[in-house]
């Protein structure tokens, strides 16, 4: 999704940008631009479609010490060089922003009658003309954003200069993340940490409402009743360690390899002798544990598939669990028992729709809210209540894998506290914890195990690069799992793939089998074994192929028609974080095998900041 990146310095800070850009790369764009104050003080723009590289390859010649970048993800308007941010005004001012504005028709129609001359059909070209409006009639940098604003409907996070003002850097935020970093006689700003990581480590965030001007030397915040405020200055801990392939061919392989390591990182500190702690979700995490009687779930994508498999967990603990995809929560009414957590899933703590769904969530009489992600500075943290982090390390690939997993465990500990209060007086665990506990402790050594998989999956995938559709199926716990796998697989090879809980095959799907349609089935040794079994054979009964990966003692094995991967026996509990392992490897293979983008597939951004 859209990047900003901005600088203000006694030095050339193009390297800067350009470099920022690049480390944004990550979050799927499909055009960049900058734009800086040059030495004749007058505005430099270059904006390129395609990759960062392209741009790189545009601004040799051009150096100045105060400017905005900005990689863009199209929403309104086509992927092109004039819809490519910056925008500016009369050569006067630049603009960057990340966000949708709602009212850009109004402030559109009303600045053609005034007189500005559209070039892009992007919403954000509304922004640079209200700015320039306002410098025209008299109005200084600051007091002219501060003005726009307050104009504006929708979500912004803004970096605007102007060369009326060579040395001063603006930066807005409302709804969209925006973040300064603090440098040596130099201030920067971005919309991802990561992108800052060579230049500085200290960082503060804005929050909604709050609008910065930077100097080289200086940082002053405003919130919005306009009052000057003061923001925490924190450390970031990202490192480039995190960003390098290290010998992989992408970071989704690499990803997945690191399972391993991310599981073992997400239970540290979290696991006592034969028990789950609780003081890891935080200082409160037992008191609002203690009036906790059902839980609400929201989330997007392939965090909505791991709160999907939580709900088997929850209710096998007797607990109620309700889950819903964020974009639907926001936009109906709700009916909230007393008692109910709600609890937000997000690797990027960033995805508009489950921030929003918090916001509202708050207002509806929920206990308490409780986050569970990957990225410490992001905005679903600072907004909830009570935080666990999945300390799966940086997610490159747009494809969810190790944040999945570490998801998958976060759920499971949370579930096991939450039994507790089940079974008995909420502190004392019992055999069954001390047994998941045992069982957690030894998954990182069953997910290498999975990961050896990989020859096999590497055979099977052949079985695929050539088709257009599969279909994938799962039982109980392991249908959002094979939901998973499905949305894998379309993701990053663009084949179509639909999930299916395997005994509505007979009401529907099965009228879609046959030899072009590859069948993919998670088949764990759970109670739902024989069931699925039979769901299996009315596939092979219509001449279906199938591709299953079972339990090595499930019985099933492989012939002419089915090609059986054998998983190593595994605790139930466990068994949807394992059975995901062969999935991911399988989507990675088919779609290296397709030769698609994998890393950043067509269409999709690693971080959904818009609706
Ligand atoms: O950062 P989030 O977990 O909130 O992101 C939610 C989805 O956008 C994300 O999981 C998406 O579905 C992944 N690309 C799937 O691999």
């Amino acid at each position: 999704m859209c990047g900003i990146v901005g600088a203000v310095a006694n030095r050339d800070i193009i390297p800067t940008l350009i470099d920022g850009l690049k480390r944004l790369e990550y979050r799927g764009y499909d055009s960049a631009g900058l734009a800086v104050v040059d030495s004749h003080n007058e505005l430099d723009l270059r904006r390129s479609v395609g990759r960062v590289a392209s741009l790189e390859g545009i601004c040799e010649s051009v150096s100045g010490m105060t400017g905005v970048a900005h990689t863009r993800w199209a929403t309104h308007g086509r992927p092109a060089e004039n819809n490519a941010h910056p925008h500016t005004s009369s050569s006067q001012v630049a603009v960057v922003h990340n966000g949708i504005i709602e009212n850009h028709n109004e402030l559109r129609a009303l600045q053609k009658e005034q007189g500005f001359p559209f070039s892009s059909e992007t919403d954000t070209e509304v922004i640079v003309h209200q700015i320039d409006w306002h410098m025209q009639k008299g109005m200084g940098l600051l007091e002219a954003v501060k003005t726009t604003v307050k104009e504006l409907d929708g979500a912004y996070g803004l970096g605007v200069v102007s060369k009326q003002e060579p040395d001063l850097l603006i930066a807005a935020r409302s709804g969209s993340p925006l973040l300064i970093g603090l440098g040596d006689s130099e201030n920067f700003i971005a919309s991802d940490m990561s992108a800052l990581i060579p230049v500085s480590q200290k960082y503060m965030v804005l929050e909604d409402g709050d609008i910065a001007k930077i100097t080289s030397d200086s940082v002053e915040i405003f919130d919005q009743t306009g009052a000057a405020v003061e923001r925490e200055v924190l450390i970031s801990t990202l490192s480039d360690e995190e960003t390098e392939l290290g010998g992989f061919s992408h970071y989704m392989k690499k990803e997945i390899h690191e399972q391993t390591r991310a599981i073992t990182e997400t239970l540290e500190g979290r696991l006592g002798a034969d028990s789950v702690l609780e003081l890891p979700f935080g200082d409160s995490a037992r008191e609002i544990f203690d009036k906790t009687k059902e839980i609400k779930i929201i989330a997007c994508g392939t965090s909505y598939n791991a709160a999907s498999v939580a709900r088997y967990w929850f209710e096998e603990f007797g607990i109620k669990c309700d889950v819903e995809i964020a974009s639907e929560y926001r936009y109906r009414k709700h009916v909230v028992n007393e008692g109910t957590l709600f609890v937000t899933i997000s690797q990027s703590g960033e995805t508009l729709d489950t921030m929003a769904a918090l916001e509202m969530a708050k207002t509806l009489g929920y206990t308490n809210t409780l986050c569970i992600c990957n990225v410490p500075e992001s905005s679903l943290v600072r907004a909830s209540d009570l935080t666990i982090f999945t300390h799966a390390g940086r997610e490159i690939g747009v494809a969810s894998t190790k944040a999945f997993t570490t998801q998958l465990v976060t759920l499971l500990m949370l579930a096991i506290c939450l039994r507790r209060r089940r079974i008995g007086d909420g502190r004392t665990s019992d055999s069954m914890e001390a047994e998941i506990v045992q069982e957690l402790r030894t998954l990182p050594q069953q997910i290498e195990n999975a990961l050896d998989l990989e020859d096999d999956i590497i055979a099977m995938s052949k079985h695929f690069a050539d088709k257009h559709h599969t279909l994938f199926l799962g039982r109980g716990a392991h249908y959002p799992i094979a939901v998973e796998g499905a949305l894998k697989l379309k993701e990053i090879s663009y084949i179509h793939a639909e999930a299916y809980a395997a005994g509505e095959l007979k009401h529907g799907p099965l009228a879609l089998i046959d030899e072009d349609m590859p069948v993919v089935a998670v088949a764990p040794n759970d109670e739902l074994l024989e069931k699925l079994k039979s769901n299996l054979e009315e596939v092979r009964a219509r001449g279906g192929k199938l591709y299953v990966f079972a339990d090595a003692n499930s019985g099933l094995e492989s012939d002419d028609e089915t090609m059986v991967l054998k998983v190593a026996p595994v605790n139930n509990y466990i068994a949807p974080v394992i059975y995901t392992i062969p999935l991911q490897l399988l989507s990675y293979h088919v779609a290296l095998l397709k030769g698609t983008d994998i890393d950043k597939p067509r269409n999709l951004a690693k971080s959904v900041t818009v609706e």
